[in-house]
């Protein structure tokens, strides 16, 4: 594979035609106007000069000479070896540019997705070649962030999964395979069950989302709070990987009002300068106490990470190895949602989703049978030698 061919220029698009040209590829970067490709390679210039002030990279403008922003779908298509989608997750919008993709790219290329929440197999169905369309899933921001989901659709042949794990691993990333197109895949779930829970406290005055933001940051040692990580992502993105999940999945169909209600004032985090902080520059960070978050019950925030974690295990779609890889390199976790749990007590976070799913009806804090009977048999992590992993004793 020589050129990549990346379809949306937006919040991801962007930052993974970046990613791929410090790879050394050649690539195309197409949306629908010029403005809009002129901010791309803006925000791509802002952050190559953050890696060269690191020297991370010796040469800014050697790296966007290998990015052609083009407002011209056809020829980017034609000269490509594989192209990444990364628009809106709008189903129908995606189902029209892959097979619009099909008829114009050569018969080996590979089709990829960077769908957070959409089904591979129903995108691929817009193809003659449903064995050739992949998950390629990036994380924000892709430059920084380590992983990379790579998912099989129900079509979806061994060489395609082989050859996006080679070209996933030549971008100097970390490829984890998920094994079963479930809606949000690994990471998505997981994090979207912890910030639907948590979103839930803040709409419902158990907490604010300072409050909520500040204990994740300095007890659980998170990188950003659940709600900057909204605003960083966009109020946008999160609310249609919401919609998206919600009407696959019933346990994400309880959707927080508060997502909608910012989406539809048009507050959309870091890029419209306000969410749930505000923002006067594209870079900056929210000021969140230490303190504020003082009466906070960490455990309560994340245990429904935990709790989505053990479905995935039980119903054979991840391993904990992988489903912890997954939250460290994908969300930048000190540590794996599996081992926070150990360390917490598995039957502290029992205790923590009873009394969420007892208060609020949470279906996302419904205790998942694996939890319950790993309380049962005693496994209750680090305190008694054995939880999702074994220590000694
Ligand atoms: N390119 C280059 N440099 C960048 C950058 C970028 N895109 N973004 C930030 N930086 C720089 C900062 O400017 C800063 O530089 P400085 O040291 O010169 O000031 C440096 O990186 C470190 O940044 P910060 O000090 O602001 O912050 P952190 O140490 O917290 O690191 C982070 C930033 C890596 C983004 C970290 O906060 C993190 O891991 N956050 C979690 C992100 C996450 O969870 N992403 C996944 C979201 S879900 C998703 O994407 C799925 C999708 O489907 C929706």
């Amino acid at each position: 594979m020589r050129r990549v061919f990346v379809v949306g220029a937006g919040t991801m698009g962007h930052g993974i035609a970046e990613v791929v040209a410090l790879a050394g590829y050649q690539v195309y970067i197409y949306d629908i106007s010029q403005e809009i490709l002129n901010k791309a390679v803006e925000k791509i210039r802002w952050s190559l000069e953050k890696l060269q002030e690191k020297k991370k990279i010796h040469s800014v403008e050697e790296v966007l000479q290998r990015i052609t922003p083009t407002l011209d779908f056809d020829t980017a298509a034609q000269e490509s070896d594989i192209a990444i989608e990364a628009v809106p997750e709008n189903l129908q919008v995606k189902k029209e540019i892959f097979a619009r993709l099909d008829s114009l790219m050569h018969s080996e290329a590979i089709l990829a997705t960077n769908t957070s929440s959409l089904p591979i197999s129903e995108i691929a169905q817009a193809t003659k070649r449903p064995n050739r369309v992949v998950g390629i899933h990036f994380f924000n921001p892709p430059v920084l962030m380590q992983l990379v989901e790579v998912i099989r659709g129900s079509s979806t042949d061994e060489e395609t999964i082989r050859k996006s794990v080679e070209f996933v691993k030549s971008l100097g990333k970390t490829p984890i395979l998920v094994n079963k197109d479930v809606p949000g895949f690994i990471v998505n779930r997981i994090l979207g069950s912890i910030q639907n829970v948590a979103c839930h406290l803040v709409y419902r005055g158990e907490y604010t989302h300072i409050e909520i933001d500040s204990a994740v940051k300095y007890k659980a040692g998170l990188p950003m709070g659940l709600f900057e990580l909204r605003d960083f992502t966009g109020i946008d993105v999160g609310y249609m990987v919401a919609k998206a999940l919600a009407e696959r999945d019933p346990a994400f169909r309880q959707e927080c009002p508060l997502i909608e209600e910012y989406y539809r004032k048009g507050w959309l985090g870091v890029k419209s300068g306000r969410g749930f902080y505000e923002y006067k520059s594209p870079g900056e960070r929210p000021n969140i106490p230490r303190e504020a978050g003082e009466k906070v019950n960490v455990v309560r925030i994340l245990a429904a990470g935990v709790n989505m974690a053990a479905w995935l295990l039980r119903n054979g779609i991840a391993s904990k190895e992988d489903i912890d890889i997954g939250v460290k390199l994908g969300l930048g976790y000190p540590k794996g949602i599996l081992q926070y749990a150990d360390e917490w007590g598995v039957d502290e976070v029992v205790k923590e989703l009873q009394y969420l799913y007892d208060k609020y009806s949470l279906l996302l804090a419904k205790p998942d049978e694996l939890l319950i009977k790993m309380v049962r048999d005693g496994k209750l992590g680090i305190k008694t030698g054995e939880g999702f992993y074994r220590y000694a004793t």
